[in-house]
This record gives structure tokens, sequence and C-alpha cells, in this order.
């Protein structure tokens, strides 16, 4: 088992599903001496957390709350002695349109106070303690949305842009402080939040919508394997660890390729149309 967390303090938002809880679980058998697992979602949130070891405790938290994100930061310095790790990883999608014109813009505040405000709050709370303890390190949790333009779900990829732009400055702004914030990126990892299941679906109308998103998700995916939240917890504990001591204001994108370029190979289409030249 490695132990490059050992003695740190680390908190994961959004913990209690997804990214977040494969984050909870590597954290956690990584050696951290406590990982907050912080999520507005109580009713499972309590009992992973036990599950899962001595090491991690559950605490409910709405990250755009500035009051119970501060409550957070508090606990890990006052019950376990000082914070090192801050993953703002909570994060909601807004519906989905077929176009823009169609969007009623209803999700757009609550998308912005979760996703925006709630990394805002928990880097600078983080920071402010970090600032007078000898620094730590900070992961915000954007998407390959907010990197690439695209159809669909516009609030979203407006918020995950926010973060990725916010999260660079930080990183200028806190660096005299010895805190790092850098950002992941995930691209297609199959979560509840990218499901797109209706709440009332029946269990075999889910494991048909699963298996067409798999196939829409591979289709732009050089790499033929779907992204788990194992991978993207991977490159959160290589950013928590001091092995990235002298990175900051970085993206790690955890895509599968999506995001390398165009991945429709067209070099056969070309080759096909040269050849029907030639007979001309
Ligand atoms: N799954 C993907 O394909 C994908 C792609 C790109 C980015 N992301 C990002 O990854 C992060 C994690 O998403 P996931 O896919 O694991 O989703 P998920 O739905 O499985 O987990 C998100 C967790 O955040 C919690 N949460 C929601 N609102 C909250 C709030 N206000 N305060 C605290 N916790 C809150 C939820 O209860 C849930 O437990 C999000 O920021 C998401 O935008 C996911």
């Amino acid at each position: 088992m490695s132990e490059e967390l050992s003695g740190k303090v680390a908190i994961v938002t959004g913990g209690a599903s997804g990214i977040g809880l494969a984050a909870v679980r590597l954290f956690a058998t990584a050696g951290a001496s406590k990982v907050i697992m912080a999520d507005v979602n109580g009713a499972t949130g309590e009992a992973l957390a036990a599950e899962i070891g001595d090491n991690v405790v559950f605490q409910e938290t709405d990250v755009s709350s500035e009051t119970a994100v501060q409550a957070l930061v508090d606990r890990a310095v006052n019950d376990f002695g000082g914070l090192h790790v801050m993953f703002n990883n909570a994060g909601i999608s807004n519906r989905l349109f077929d176009s823009f014109l169609d969007d009623d813009l209803q999700d757009f505040r609550r998308t912005m106070d979760v996703n925006v405000l709630g990394v805002m709050l928990g880097t600078q709370r983080a920071a402010r303690h970090m600032a007078a303890h000898g620094g730590g390190s900070i992961i915000n949790t954007a998407s390959i949305g907010g990197a690439h333009a695209g159809f669909g779900v516009m609030s979203y990829r407006a918020s995950k842009a926010a973060v990725l732009h916010f999260s660079k400055c930080a990183a200028i702004d806190l660096a005299q402080h010895n805190i790092r914030v850098n950002v992941i990126n995930p691209g297609h990892i199959r979560t509840k939040m990218a499901s797109w299941s209706d709440t009332g679906m029946s269990e075999a109308g889910f494991n048909q919508l699963q298996s067409e998103l798999d196939e829409i998700n591979l289709s732009d995916q050089p790499i033929k394997r779907l992204g788990t939240p194992e991978d993207v917890a991977e490159a959160a504990l290589y950013l928590a660890s001091d092995r990235s001591r002298q990175v900051t204001g970085i993206v790690i994108t955890v895509d599968g390729g999506v995001t390398a370029g165009d991945c429709v190979n067209h070099v056969k289409q070309i080759h096909d149309a040269q050849a029907r030249a030639m007979k001309l």
C-alpha cells in the first residue's frame, strides 16, 4: 500500500459518489491521516464513509454555502489538526437542450453557485488556513466541456470554463504561500451525473440507455475503453502528493484522447477519393 499522503488531512467535496468517492477511497488507501468526504447527500455519505475505513469521516456540506464550506475547513483544522489537500470536486450538470435557443436558463444560477462559487469558496477557505500553515495542494474539477466548445449544457460549459480560468489565476496568486492549485478535466466518465437517467426509469431502461451512451461516448474517443472514476482519482492523487510539488496552474485531462484532436480518420476517405479521381 502506498503511503504518499501519510500525515496529510484531505477534504474531497462531492465525495459520496462517482469521481469524488473514488478519490476518497484512493486518498484513504494512500495513508492520509484523515479524509473528509463532504457532500450534500447525507443519506448515503455517512454509511459510505464508515464503510471505507477509520480514516474517513463524512460531513454534510453544500459547497455553495459560505458557512458550510467554512465549517468544513474548520472541522479539518480543529478535529484533525490541519488541512493539506482540498479537492473541490462537487459539481452538477444543467439540463440538456437540443439547442441553446430552447434553453430556459432556469438552472443557470444553481449551476454557477455549485460549480463556480463552490470551487472559489473551497479554494479560498482552504487557502486561508494553508497560507498560515506552510502551504498545501488544491485540486479543482473542471471538465473537457469547459475547455472545448460544443453542443448542449451551455451553463455547465460556461461554469467549467470559469473553473479553469479561476484556478490558473489562483495558482499564480497563491504560489507565494506555497499553495499549489491545479485542475483536472475529466472526459466521459461513467457516473451518476453522466448517466442522464430519468428518475422514473426502469432498470431495463437505465441499462439500455447506459449502453447507448457508452457507444456515443466512445465514438469520439481514441482510446476505446470507458473512463472510470478511478482513472480520475489517480490524477487527483498525483496532484495531492508531494510528487507534484513543482506543479501548479496545470490541467490534467483524463479523457482517453477525446480533446487531443479530431479522431475521425479521413485518410481512407482521401485515398478512396484519389483512387476515384485517378480513374477519370
Ligand atoms: N462524469 C463525467 O463524465 C464528468 C466529466 C467532466 C467533469 N465531471 C465533473 O466531475 C465532478 C464529479 O462528478 P461525477 O461525475 O462524479 O458526478 P456524481 O453525480 O457521481 O457525483 C457528484 C457528487 O457531488 C455531490 N454534490 C452535488 N451538489 C453538491 C453541492 N452543492 N455540495 C456538495 N456536494 C454536491 C452529489 O451529491 C454527488 O455525490 C463534477 O464536478 C463534474 O462536473 C464529470
